[in-house]
């Protein structure tokens, strides 16, 4: 036992699998070993500013039950900077204060931020303004935070999109027609090379490789003249048309929300040969549903590791996942070093030892 401390965790950010695990980690290790309160904080940063602060005590059976369940049971939000946040008239306001406010109304020792390397940055601004204890936790189903190997999240939106191939495979054959396949990433195509190369897909579109929609047309003709009559395309939503446009459904004050590139391949490879094309977008699907055994293993490696750390006043810190170890390193660096795919890498010349289409 250390001396008695009072924690807060919250999530921020889009919510993915495998963040019930890191809090259940979190309350276990805080609660049990050092004898410590935690305080779950509603709506990501929302429950600070609200007044009283939204928060409610965790206790090791409280949590419990939520090991397996997807989401984030305290709630998250991927909008509302507090330092730019829309007022209901339209103006931009600058509620950090608020935010810290509750920090010290709850009087919290510490807390534990969950978040994409966005929410990571703007917790650390709140941090350093007003005076808050602060250890991150990388999550993204994106796995583009670059000083971690995996960030929560990630396994079970691969396991999703590499079992929805599974399924295109046969109905692909049946019919004899292209199927093109969605998947999320706003800026990297990790999701869209992994779930590719384990699901078998013939041609895989990531936002760091260029391609043509001829290099395309030329595939899937190679694999009719080999006698197989059906392929499997698997595009990043972050990948642009040929002329190098963005695809997006909407957007507003503060993101655009990509989507509809799957749909204008679709319509660029019939105009070019004769194929049926079919379209898949997997979506939020690839957010929800039960961990993988993976992330719950990660989150919870990383929710006792984000508690020594307060323990050893180490604060200012993420936990990452490194050479199979968890290792800290300070939230500037994990916010600096963003990791795109590397069109050099390991699993790109995987793909292209496959004979998978990547591009030119
Ligand atoms: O960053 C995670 C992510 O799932 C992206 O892959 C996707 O583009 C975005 O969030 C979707 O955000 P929203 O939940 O706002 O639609």
């Amino acid at each position: 036992m250390g001396d008695s401390k009072r924690i807060g965790i919250l999530t921020s950010g889009g919510d993915c699998a495998g963040l019930n695990a890191v809090i259940r980690a979190v309350v276990h290790h805080a609660v049990n070993n050092y004898g410590w309160e935690v305080f779950g904080i509603r709506q990501a940063t929302h429950g600070l500013m609200a007044r009283p602060p939204e928060a409610f005590n965790l206790s090791p059976d409280k949590v419990d039950p939520y090991l397996t369940a997807g989401g984030t049971f305290l709630g998250t939000t991927n909008k509302g900077n507090p330092f730019a946040f829309p007022m209901a008239d339209g103006s931009l306001r600058d509620r950090s204060q608020e935010i810290t406010e509750g920090y010290h109304l709850l009087g919290l020792d510490a807390l534990i931020g969950i978040g994409g390397d966005g929410s990571l940055a703007i917790l650390q601004k709140l941090a350093q303004q007003g005076n808050m204890n602060l250890v991150g936790i990388p999550k993204t189903i994106d796995n583009d935070v670059g000083v971690t190997e995996l960030s929560i999240g990630f396994d079970t939106a691969v396991s999703i999109a590499t079992e929805a191939l599974d399924r295109l495979h046969f109905t692909a054959a049946s019919h004899s027609r292209v199927m093109i396949v969605e998947v999320m990433g706003r800026d990297a195509g990790h999701i869209a090379i992994s779930a590719g190369i384990a699901g078998g897909a013939d041609v895989i579109l990531i936002p760091e490789i260029p391609y043509t929609v001829d290099g395309i047309c030329n595939a899937i003709k190679k694999r009719q003249e080999q006698g197989k009559n059906y392929c499997l395309v698997v595009v990043a939503e972050a990948v642009r048309t040929e002329e190098g446009a963005t695809v997006t459904l909407a957007s507003d004050l503060e993101q655009c929300r990509l989507g509809g590139i799957g749909q204008y391949l679709s319509e660029q490879i019939c105009g070019r040969m004769t194929a049926e094309t079919r379209v898949t977008v997997l979506g939020h699907i690839q957010r929800g549903g039960t961990p993988s055994p993976l992330d719950r293993l990660i989150g919870a490696t990383f929710g006792v590791a984000a508690v020594d750390l307060i323990a050893a006043g180490k604060y200012d810190h993420v936990v990452t996942w490194q050479n199979r170890h968890v290792r800290s390193v300070s939230i500037s660096d994990a916010i600096a070093k963003y990791a795109a795919v590397n069109p050099e890498g390991t699993l790109v010349k995987t793909a292209k030892g496959l004979g998978i289409y990547l591009g030119n």
